[in-house]
């Protein structure tokens, strides 16, 4: 496994992981029909305005396989989306074959890494209140600050954010 930047060469893999990804996990969830039409090119359109084009507001972390497949990514905010947070976690996917191996828990190391390097304290990530992967974002220490509700594909779902006060304190980090 390596975990690396993410490149400009990098958008159509980012952009099937997390199509691959969403439909795995939102199965149930959200409509049918949206998932179904989730395309790769949309997805990896938006990641090149986000991460790359024009005013870069987000940085993403990819991590390969053996066989050099991107199999898993995280990206989070360069600027300030929230009122008491500093940073957000804006996205973090693993393909199901992939997670549960402890891949998460490294993306959001080297997040946290990043932050800390840049004097960044507090940060907060969204969630599907319905989707069971919010448990490791309580297993790292995050507590429930706040609820809102999304629309996909016309149905709302209710979102909850887990944040921290002190990101030092997830991992042990002590450079601050
Ligand atoms: C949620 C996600 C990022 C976690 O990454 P991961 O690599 O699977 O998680 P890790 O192996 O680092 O897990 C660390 C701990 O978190 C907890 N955890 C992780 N996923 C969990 C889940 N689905 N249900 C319950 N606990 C979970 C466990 O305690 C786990 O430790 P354990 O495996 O030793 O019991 C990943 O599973 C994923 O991409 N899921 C699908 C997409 C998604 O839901 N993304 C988040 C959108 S907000």
């Amino acid at each position: 496994m390596i975990l690396r930047e993410a490149t400009r060469h990098d958008l159509l893999s980012i952009a099937k992981v997390q199509v691959h990804s969403n439909r795995s996990t939102y199965v149930g969830i959200m409509p049918e029909d949206y998932l179904d039409n989730l395309s790769y090119e949309s997805k990896a359109n938006e990641w090149d305005e986000k991460l790359f084009k024009g005013t870069v507001t987000q940085f993403m972390y990819v991590v390969e396989a053996g066989d050099g497949n991107i199999v898993a990514f995280a990206s989070a905010s360069l600027i300030k989306t929230n009122d008491l947070f500093e940073r957000e976690v804006n996205s973090i996917y693993i393909l199901k074959e992939f997670q549960r191996k402890g891949i998460g828990r490294l993306l959001i190391k080297s997040i946290i890494t990043k932050f800390i390097e840049i004097n960044v304290k507090s940060m907060i990530i969204w969630t599907l209140e319905d989707n069971p992967s919010h448990i490791f974002y309580k297993h790292l220490g995050g507590n429930i600050v706040d609820k809102r509700i999304i629309d996909r594909g016309g149905k709302s779902l209710q979102q909850i954010a887990y944040a921290w006060e002190d990101i030092t304190c997830i991992f042990g980090h002590s450079n601050r």
